[in-house]
């Protein structure tokens, strides 16, 4: 016979502050990866698990802002994922709008500088003009910079810099022999901002899927096996507490 109580007790973590680690990174980048999983063993519709997926990502935006740490990137929607059904495709569109009419006040308000990386021209007018308003209207914002990959592709990121730089090139602007690795990175989206220190996929699969090729270089990367809609703050905190015992090289002998 079994005794005690019919569920088990869910003791829920306090989310962890700043000083509770031993170093945070400054750069976090998340493969928000799940969703269709999540929907699927709970017998819900994708979208769903799409939208259940977005209440994930107000709380841990909420918390990397609680952290103060400096940037956080947040992969979408990829080139790639064109090829799901439309419904899917149409289903993730219109949160794109419903995350940003949600979210944007707060965001603004708490000081958070929005960057949209991808190619935004072949995104629907409405997302287009919603994703343009938001990078504006949080341009001067000092606080964390959330960089938000939307049509994004790492590879499609890469060409494009090495558009940019023959442009100038033939333009006779610049001597194609004198490139840096720096002028390289200030054609990327993320121009200005520091690598990628810590990324995280959830869902258990362990891919880059084309992001960040370039930007992860020398990132540390986690896998959590929780699905996206089921990812919380201590699964959060967890992943950087094991970011904070790593010993990163980068080549040397430290
Ligand atoms: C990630 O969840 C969200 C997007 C790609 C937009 P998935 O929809 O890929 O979830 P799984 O991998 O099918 O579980
Ligand atoms: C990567 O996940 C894209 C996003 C999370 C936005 P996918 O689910 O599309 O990647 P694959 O197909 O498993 O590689
Ligand atoms: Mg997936």
């Amino acid at each position: 016979m079994q005794l005690g109580l019919p569920h088990p007790i869910k003791i829920k973590k306090s989310p962890k502050k700043a000083e509770d680690f031993t170093r945070l990174p400054e750069h976090v980048a998340i493969i928000m990866d799940g969703n269709g999983r999540w929907a699927k063993n709970h017998h819900y519709s994708v979208s769903k698990g799409h939208k259940q997926g977005t209440e994930t990502l107000r709380e841990i935006i909420r918390h990397t802002d609680d952290l103060g740490i400096h940037s956080l990137s947040l992969y979408a929607f990829s080139t790639e994922n064109w090829s799901r059904p439309v419904e899917e495709v149409n289903a993730l569109m219109q949160l794109i709008l419903d995350f940003f009419a949600s979210e944007i006040d707060e965001l603004d308000a708490k000081n958070v500088r929005i960057r949209i990386l991808g190619d935004k021209s072949r995104l629907p007018e409405k997302q287009r003009t919603t994703l343009v308003l938001a990078e504006e209207r949080t341009a001067h914002n000092t606080g964390l910079n959330l960089n938000i990959a939307i049509n994004y592709g790492g590879r499609a990121e890469i060409v494009r810099a090495a558009q940019i730089l023959a442009l100038r090139a033939q333009r006779g602007e610049l001597d194609p022999r004198t490139i840096t690795e720096e002028d390289f990175s200030n054609c990327l989206y993320t121009a200005g901002q520091s690598d990628v220190d810590l990324l995280i996929r959830t869902s258990g699969e362990m891919r880059l899927s084309n992001f960040f090729l370039y930007q992860c270089a020398y990132a540390e990367f986690t896998f959590p096996k929780v699905l996206w809609p089921d990812f919380t703050i201590a699964d959060y905190d967890s992943a950087l507490e094991s970011f904070s015992g790593r010993q990163r090289r980068f080549g040397g002998r430290q």
